[in-house]
Formats: structure tokens, sequence, C-alpha cells
């Protein structure tokens, strides 16, 4: 926390952070997996772009980020199914008011050994969906590219789902298109070919590398909007996130997608992604010293 290492349990930010108080802040999510980082400039890019967009000034460079998060790991002694996480917050202000002025932010990175984001026998097996009531909140009002601590929209469609006794949530927009879900990006399969939506999502990194897996494996892709018709009439569905990887979708609102089971092209794709992750290709090594650049 602002440079300092504590132990997980005598961390602590005040009572009077900007983060807490108002949300106000970004983060970033990344996973240490064999002994690798996947994309780790590509989350720190992120992670700055998010703070530029809400105008926080980190006072960090990208540098000492990258060097904070190999030294948490490496003090954690986690080199496999770590997660990490890179927090910043506009902090604290003279008021513990709106008035951003003045604020001192707040910088945290922390790891830990990976809690599984679902059981991977019933990821592998298939997530059920629910199109939920909640909509997404639009991108004139906050730029889904921002990956801020506003995350209650995503809170209310996941805890609509549960409810429904569903795994996981798909939202919704204003318009009607499925945007993203709680924290992973949508795709459907059509016609064999692998459809993601263009624009009003999040960057994720995942979607990236599923894009590039989709261009070395021959499968034809097609940026767009995805609609819930798209559920009903697609052969298979999944999500993508860096917690998670890539998980199929088998059933939304109670109706099978497809066949109902993992698909062909979901199961290609997660062998492809996990031998990605293995080879280190587009990784950085975590067991090298802090200064040495991937
Ligand atoms: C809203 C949202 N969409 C998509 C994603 C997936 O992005 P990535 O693959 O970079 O983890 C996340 C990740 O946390 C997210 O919060």
């Amino acid at each position: 926390v602002n440079g300092e290492w504590e132990q997980a349990n005598q961390a602590s930010v005040s009572i009077f952070d900007h983060g807490l108080l108002y949300g106000d802040g970004v983060f970033d999510s990344l996973m240490a997996q064999y002994g690798y980082i996947h994309k780790l400039d590509a989350h720190l890019d992120r992670f700055e772009r998010s703070a530029k967009a809400i105008h926080l000034e980190l006072p960090v460079t990208k540098k000492q980020l990258h060097d904070l998060v190999l030294e948490c790991l490496q003090r954690n002694e986690l080199d496999d199914a770590a997660y990490i996480k890179v927090i910043g917050t506009r902090g604290i202000t003279k008021e513990p008011l709106l008035d951003p002025r003045g604020a001192k932010p707040t910088v945290i990175v922390f790891a830990r050994p990976y809690l599984h984001w679902a059981a991977p026998e019933k990821v592998a097996a298939g997530l059920s969906a629910k199109l939920t009531s909640v909509r997404r909140v639009p991108f004139s009002a906050i730029d889904p590219r921002v990956k801020s601590l506003n995350y209650l929209n995503n809170i209310l469609a996941r805890i609509e789902a549960q409810r429904a006794g569903c795994d996981e949530a798909l939202i919704v927009d204003d318009q009607g298109f499925v945007g993203e879900g709680p924290g992973f990006n949508v795709f459907v399969v059509r016609s064999g070919t692998v459809v993601t939506p263009e624009q009003g999502v999040l960057e994720g990194i995942t979607r990236e590398t599923v894009l590039e897996l989709c261009d070395e494996l021959g499968l034809p892709v097609r940026r767009g909007p995805v609609a819930p018709y798209d559920y009903a009439v697609a052969e298979e569905a999944f999500i993508t996130s860096t917690a998670g990887g890539i998980m199929p979708i088998t059933s939304v609102d109670g109706h099978k997608v497809g066949s109902g089971t993992l698909g062909p092209i979901t199961r290609r794709l997660r062998e492809a992604f996990d031998k990605l992750l293995r080879s280190g290709k587009g990784g950085t090594p975590i067991r090298q010293k802090a200064a040495v650049r991937s």
C-alpha cells in the first residue's frame, strides 16, 4: 500500500479514501500461471489508460508497477495459479467530500493464491447464464473501457443471476444488446463464425488473445452486435476473462445454447489458450529479478 509492504491482514487504507467513499478509482486484475504473467504490459497499459481517463495522476510509473507486481509475487512465493490486483484510487482529500482537488492517490498491489471463479469441472462442463433485467451503465455515462471501481451494476446483475439459480449474468444494454458480463467479455459462435461485440465493452485482454488464437486456428471472426437472439440460435457461446479464462456458456435463461454441452470451437480455443499460457509466449517470467524487464 503506497510503497509499503504489509501482511494482507494488516494492510489498510483510510476510511476517508475516495475509492471507498465514492468508488473513485481504477484497477486491473492479473493472473500468474505456469510461472508467467501473460501480457503483463498490456494489463499495466490498460491500468494507466483507465487512470488517465478518470484524470487520476498515478504516483507510480509503469516500470515501477511492473516491478511491484513481480516483487509482490516473489515475496509471496507465488508463481502459479495466483491472482494479482493493482488498484489506484483518488486517495484522500482535505475533507471527505466529492471535491477531488488536492487528492493524494492511493496505490495498492496485492497477490494471493487463486480462488476459482467457478469450480474447474463445472466450467469445463459449461455454465448457465441469465440475461438480466439490470441494464448496463450506458457508454455515455461511464465508458466501459475504464476499469473503474464502480462495479455496482455488475454486482447487481450477478445477484439477479444467482437468485435465478444461474451461474453467470449476461448484461443487456439499453438498446437490447449483450455487451458483457460482470467481469468478462462475451462471444457466440454463429455458423462457424466467432462473434464478439465490437464496442461498448472493456478492452478485455483475454478477448484480444482469443481473437489472435482464432486467427492462428483459421476460425472466422466477426466483431459486431450480439443480441439475445444470437444466444437462441448460436451453436456455441463462451465468456472470457483473465481470472476465468475461456468459459463455455451452455444455457441462457434455461434454454440450451446449441447442443447444451461444450462445443468444438470453444474446446479448441480453451486448449490453444492453455497451451499458450504454458509456453510462456507473451508472458513475463516471475522468478527473474524484478529489475529484469520482459
Ligand atoms: C467488465 C469486464 N469485462 C471484461 C473483463 C475481461 O477482461 P480481461 O480478459 O482483460 O480480464 C473484465 C475483467 O475483469 C471486466 O471487469
